[in-house]
This record gives C-alpha cells, sequence and structure tokens, in this order.
C-alpha cells in the first residue's frame, strides 16, 4: 500500500512542485488533498515552465491519474484556466485522468471579495492572504453551509443554492465591509456556467485511490502550503484555513494511515514566508537582496501566485525540526542549494533564546505570539563559491556545501536523500 507524501516544512514555496514533478515519474496516482488555488507550484521541464494552483503537478507525466481531493478548496475558474494552459502545452486532460472529489468543497468570486475585504479591514493585523477565497471558503465548509462540488450535479437547485449564497455574500459585503453589491443573476450565470464545464471531471474519489493502494500502485499526495502555515500547528493566527501537513491527507483524501510508505520533507535552503507573521531568522539588509534575487529568474524569490516579493532569511532548525515531528518526515529533499553559492559564510539557526533561556527544539506551541519572542542563536558555516549547478553526484558538490547538507542531517536527524541544485527537472543529485 504505497502512499507517499510530499510536505512543506517551512511557509510554503519550498519546491514542493520541483519534488512531486520528480516522484511522479513513478508514480500511478498524484492527489492534492488541501487548500485551493492559493498554491503556486513551479515546474521547469527544459525550457518550459509549468506554474499549476489547483491541478496536481503530477499532471505533467502522461501515466498519472490526477486527483483533487476532498479536503480541498476548488475554483472552476482555476481549473478550467489551467486545463486549457495544460492543453496548450500538449498535456492530455481527460475525466480519465483528472478527478474532482465530488465532496470538496466550491470557491466563488464572492469568497474572494470577502477574502480581500476581510484581510483589508484588519488593517495592520493583515494576515496578507493571497485574495483567493480560501479563508471564506473553509469557514462555509466548517459552518456546513458550503456549496460542494457533487452539487454541480443537479442544475436547478445548485442554481438555488447559489443565488442563497450570492445574497448571503451581498449582506456581509455591504453591511460589514461597506462594500458594493455584485449582481446576483450575472454572478449566478456566469458560475452556472463554469460550473458546467468541470461537470465531468466530479467523482467520488475514494474508490478511485483504494483500488490502486490495494493493487500495490504509488499514490502521490502532493501538499500544498507549508508546515507552519497549518491551521492547528501552525504560527496562527498568520497561517492558512486547511491542515497542510501530513495529518491532512487521511481526512483530505479519505484513506487509512497504514498506507504511508513515506514522508518527503521539501525544504528549502534557506527560509521564505509570504504575508505578515513573525519570522525569527528574516534578513533585511543585503543578505536578504542576495537570497531573494532581484526578479530576473524565473526562481527568484516572488510569489508564484501573487507575484509578491517574498521575505527571505536563514534556514531555521528549529522550525524544520518542528515540521519533522508535526508531520513524522522520514527524508529531506533539499532546494534551491545553488542559491547560496557565493556567500563566504552562511548562517543556521540551531536554536532559540526566549525570555533568557535557550531552546533547541520548541517547547511551547508555535503561534505567532510565542514564536514572535524567539531570537536566533547561529551557528555559522564556511560558504562556497563554485556554481553547483552543473553538479548531478554527491561527490560534485564543493567540500563546504557538504559540510552544510550534512550539518543540516546531523541536527535535524533526517537523511536528506535529494538535492536539487537548479529549478530545471534533471538538475538534481540523488544519494543513496
Ligand atoms: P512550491 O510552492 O513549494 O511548489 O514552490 P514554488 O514553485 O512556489 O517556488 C519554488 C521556486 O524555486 C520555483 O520557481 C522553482 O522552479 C524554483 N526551484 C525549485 N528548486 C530549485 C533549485 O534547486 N534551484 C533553483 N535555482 N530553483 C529552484
Ligand atoms: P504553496 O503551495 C506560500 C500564505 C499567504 C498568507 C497565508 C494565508 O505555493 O507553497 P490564504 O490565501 O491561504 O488564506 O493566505 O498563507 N500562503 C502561502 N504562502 N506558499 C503558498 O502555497 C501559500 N498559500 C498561502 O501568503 O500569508
Ligand atoms: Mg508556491
Amino acid at each position: 500500500m504505497p502512499l507517499d507524501i510530499v510536505i512543506g516544512t517551512q511557509w510554503g514555496d519550498e519546491g514542493k512542485g520541483r519534488a512531486v514533478d520528480l516522484l511522479a515519474q513513478d508514480s500511478h496516482l498524484v492527489a492534492r488533498y488541501n487548500g485551493g488555488d492559493n498554491a503556486g507550484h513551479t515546474v521547469t521541464v527544459a525550457d518550459k515552465i509549468y506554474k499549476l494552483h489547483v491541478i496536481p503537478t503530477g499532471v505533467i507525466h502522461p501515466q498519472t491519474i490526477c486527483i483533487l481531493g476532498n479536503g480541498m478548496v476548488v475554483n472552476p475558474y482555476t481549473v478550467i484556466e489551467e486545463m486549457d494552459m495544460l492543453r496548450s502545452a500538449g498535456i492530455e486532460i481527460n475525466p480519465d485522468r483528472l478527478m474532482i472529489s465530488d465532496a470538496a468543497q466550491l470557491i466563488t468570486p464572492g469568497h474572494r471579495l470577502l477574502d480581500r475585504a476581510q484581510d483589508a479591514a484588519l488593517g495592520k493585523n493583515q494576515i496578507g492572504t493571497t485574495g483567493r477565497g480560501i479563508g471564506p471558503a473553509y469557514v462555509d465548509k466548517a459552518a456546513r453551509s458550503g456549496l460542494r462540488v457533487g452539487e454541480i450535479l443537479d442544475r436547478q437547485s445548485f442554481a438555488d443554492r447559489l443565488r442563497a449564497h450570492f445574497i448571503e455574500i451581498n449582506k456581509l459585503l455591504t453591511i460589514l465591509y461597506s462594500q458594493p453589491e455584485i449582481d446576483v443573476e450575472l454572478y449566478t450565470s456566469d458560475y452556472l456556467e463554469k460550473a458546467e464545464m468541470i461537470r465531468p471531471y466530479i467523482k467520488r474519489i475514494g474508490p478511485e485511490i483504494q483500488a490502486a493502494l490495494k493493487v500495490g500502485k504509488i499514490v502521490l499526495a502532493e501538499g500544498a502550503q507549508g508546515s507552519l502555515l497549518d491551521l492547528e500547528q501552525g504560527s496562527y493566527p498568520f497561517v492558512t484555513s486547511s491542515c497542510t501537513t501530513a495529518a491532512g491527507i487521511f481526512s483530505g483524501l479519505g484513506i487509512g494511515i497504514q498506507a504511508v510508505r513515506k514522508v518527503i520533507g521539501v525544504t528549502k535552503a534557506f527560509q521564505t514566508r509570504v504575508g505578515s507573521g513573525p519570522f525569527p531568522t528574516e534578513q533585511t539588509a543585503e543578505i536578504a537582496e542576495f537570497l531573494r534575487g532581484s526578479g530576473s529568474k524565473p526562481w527568484d524569490e516572488f510569489g508564484t501566485t501573487t507575484g509578491r516579493p517574498r521575505r527571505v532569511g536563514w534556514l531555521d532548525l528549529v522550525l524544520l525540526k518542528y515540521a519533522q515531528e508535526i508531520n513524522g518526515i522520514t527524508e529531506l529533499f533539499l532546494t534551491k542549494l545553488d542559491i547560496l553559492s557565493g556567500l563566504e559564510q552562511i548562517q543556521v539557526c540551531v536554536a532559540y533564546e526566549k525570555q533568557g533561556r535557550r531552546l533547541d527544539t520548541l517547547d511551547f506551541s508555535c503561534d505567532a505570539q510565542s514564536l514572535a519572542q524567539c531570537v536566533p542563536v547561529y551557528e555559522s558555516l564556511p560558504g562556497w563559491q563554485e556554481d553547483l549547478s552543473r553538479c548531478r553526484r554527491w561527490r560534485d558538490l564543493p567540500v563546504n556545501a557538504r559540510v552544510y547538507v550534512e550539518t543540516l542531517e546531523q541536527k535535524t536527524g533526517v537523511p536528506i536523500r535529494t538535492i536539487s541544485v537548479g529549478s530545471e527537472r534533471t538538475a538534481t543529485i540523488y544519494r543513496e
């Protein structure tokens, strides 16, 4: 029953798409289980760059079946845009290989408007959401008033439910947030048209996944966001509204825990974050510009979904150890090691100082308030000057790059089995 799980260990954008693309080569089924089009997963194959927000990254491999799980919030507009983009890139999309769970929740343009209005109303306490309607859609789910994908199948009753939803959104927008009203009939008819386009892809996904696991086919779960954005375990309230950790897979896809074979934690060689919230190792001066890049290269640290410059800093091993614990990570996939080339010294946060005490691991909940009181304790490691982008074997790496990787392994106790040294698929080093 081989279920492999790809999880971001930081605040998202670790390179999960990059990792999934490699792992999907041997997978039968690739499934997203949480979040929606707040995600932005990039895959580079030769000179082609694919940016996916909602369809699993594994779709690029022709043999995969791709599933949007019941734990997701799905915006049909984005699904349709992505299907078009993939088809124009020559990728086959049909209901035999792309399936959307009938139990997933729908995101509407009303949710998006509400998301933006709510975040703006927080003023200086803004979360800095992606504005994709994620929070409001999950709120409706928890309130048991959400629209489920399967409702699309009964057009008449769905039209009534949609109308009622937009009327409700109007109340919230106008009364609470002084926003203009939306045209309920226009929004309803446009949404119905889009919903019709995804109708052939709606399915009960459980049997599909169970059948694959039973015959020993590899199922790959593609996490979105990162562990520190998890609604339960992340830097609350500066988090997303879903379960981003490995735990989310079981309810987000409807499978049992026995199936797990590997939990692969994707970790960037430094730390980034988009939006607000504590970031103990954040850097703002020259080093930030060095790590972020100017924006001229596709992999520079600017958001795939929003284009916002990402906040950047040194790798935080206290948080990495925490991510490892809450996910049960069995191996790490280290990305962007190439970006560190050219530094004299590289800092790694090995502990925190909090209220006069040194902490090697978190001994408090990872909420924003507690995390904001932590001052990083750094260990300095020697850098390297060589360009790593052509390294393909462990021994090709300069000695200090190897020391960096080995230090991370030693301090976390988790093997780093894969290292990427470029955005392109082949710029990968596999270790025994
Ligand atoms: P995700 O959300 O976790 O899938 O990550 P994103 O796709 O949002 O951001 C990761 C960015 O880094 C993308 O532009 C990738 O193409 C790029 N990337 C991934 N691994 C590497 C690497 O090892 N080196 C370089 N230079 N870029 C990488
Ligand atoms: P991938 O899958 C990085 C962040 C937002 C914001 C917070 C809440 O590409 O790693 P939301 O719109 O989810 O309500 O925003 O979460 N965020 C991400 N940051 N990568 C992502 O996805 C993110 N998805 C959400 O910036 O701080
Ligand atoms: Mg991303």
